[in-house]
């Protein structure tokens, strides 16, 4: 267990600060993360690869919260964004554009354009039409686009099927077969200026096996392009290191650095490295509080007041999140289903799990929730979105308010013709 989320006297704290104190301030559910976590975690991967020239750029869409983004910005991190909106939120932050990847299968040329504006470190691009149109959009704004291209190395990795993306079945990068037509393309392009190599192979990836194979086919196709020509200052290896959810025990960024800083070093390229999961997914917990308890004939059913709206990893990808009671007032337990008030039956957290015996209003933590938790969140069912907060040693601060019905109306309009003839 995060030695940050632990129990005193039975009752279970973030860092210096009693869980049911802040609930009882800003309700619930709420988000809760511990900002020590973070920055352990960055710490930690960051040393792991200090014999190698290496920029972590942290993948903000793991939580793109302003505060989680500007502590691990604080901590020297560049930031990996997925779209328009990530950018707009590094730059709010006052992350150097220097250090901002602009990665993601569709770009829009309204966000490349957008992006063009600032001196980012590279578009990772993933399509040759998508080479050709930063190309058209960098020559009408009279720029240079710094670009990398997103390779496919097709290796096989253990994960949720939803979440792999190294394969060539896969919709992510280019081809490994098609690679060196696209640096041609890229190369012959004007306002392009090739500036390295990129993979990404999946996410929560509990093992180094795949990160050698792959590791082993783009370094060598990375000297192969500097032979030939281009310019390959930076090597990508992308994100998806694992973190313990269940019983699982995966490679830590020292066991990485261990099984492939050798190869990495004859690449002779700064390489990149796009952690998300593995910075912020064991820093947050959802705290939600049991609603009502009912039996059906087979089954024990909590009901709780946070949704699959709040966190769908249980739903979409039958993600398991360990759950735990924050006060533990007896040893009893129960088998039971822990479900949301959404009206689906895919609206679950954990079916048929032992937990501890408890009533209406009790509160349940669900652990490792720092990662995809905030971030998949919707307003489904008109439910407001929750509160984040963050908590450092014995302080914490809402660094994001409960949405209100409100909030959710705000972009709405009732257009009085639309009901005008309704014969
Ligand atoms: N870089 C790229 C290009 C990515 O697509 C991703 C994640 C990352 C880095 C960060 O991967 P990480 O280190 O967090 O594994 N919603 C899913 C995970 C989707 C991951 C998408 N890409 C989940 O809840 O498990």
């Amino acid at each position: 267990m995060n030695p940050h989320f632990r129990y005193r006297n039975r009752h279970m704290f973030c860092e210096g600060v009693k869980i049911e104190d802040i609930i009882a301030q800003v309700g619930s559910p709420a988000y809760i993360y511990s900002k020590r976590t973070i920055v352990e975690a960055y710490k930690e991967f960051d040393l792991a690869f200090k014999d190698i020239d290496h920029l972590v750029c942290y993948s903000m869409k793991a939580n793109s919260n302003l505060n989680v983004v500007n502590i691990l910005a604080k901590l020297g991190s560049g930031i990996d964004c997925n779209s328009g909106g990530e950018i707009y939120r590094a730059l709010k932050v006052g992350v150097d554009p220097k250090k901002i990847i602009f990665a993601g299968v569709g770009k829009t040329p309204e966000e490349i354009r957008y992006a063009l504006q600032y001196d980012i470190l590279m578009f990772k691009a993933e399509s040759r039409s998508e080479l050709r149109e930063i190309n058209a959009i960098a020559g009408e704004m009279g720029k240079k686009a710094p670009v990398g291209i997103r390779v496919n190395p097709d290796v096989s990795v253990k994960t949720h099927p939803y979440i792999a993306t190294g394969l060539s079945e896969n919709k992510f990068g280019i081809d490994s077969s098609l690679a060196r037509e696209a640096f041609a393309l890229a190369h012959s392009l004007p306002n392009l200026k090739i500036v390295g190599l990129d993979m990404h192979i999946g996410s929560q990836i509990t093992e180094v096996d795949p990160f050698i194979e792959a590791c082993n086919k783009m370094v060598l196709l990375a000297l192969e392009l500097r032979k030939a020509g281009y310019n390959i200052e930076h090597f990508d290896l992308g994100g998806g290191m694992a973190i313990p959810y269940k019983v699982e025990r995966p490679a830590s960024p020292k066991d990485l650095a261990e099984a492939i800083g050798a190869t990495l070093n004859v690449s002779d390229c700064k390489i990149l490295f796009e952690p998300g999961r593995y910075l912020v997914g064991n820093a947050g917990i959802l705290v939600t509080k049991v609603l009502y308890t009912k039996k059906h004939k087979k089954k024990n059913f909590l009901i709780v007041d946070a949704g699959m709206n709040d966190l769908i990893r249980p739903s979409l990808y039958e993600a398991y999140h360990k759950i735990k009671n924050v006060h533990l007032k007896n040893e009893e337990s129960i088998i039971a289903d822990i479900v949301g008030p959404v009206c689906e039956s895919g609206d679950f957290f954990a079916r048929n799990r032992e937990i501890n015996k408890c009533k209406q209003e009790d509160l349940l933590a669900i652990m490792s929730a720092g990662a995809y938790g905030m971030v998949m969140s919707s307003n489904y069912n008109t439910r407001p979105r929750i509160p984040e907060v963050m908590v450092d040693g014995s302080k914490f601060y809402v660094t994001r308010a409960r949405e209100t019905y409100e909030d959710i109306l705000q972009k709405e309009t009732i257009i009085d013709e639309i009901v005008e003839n309704m014969a």
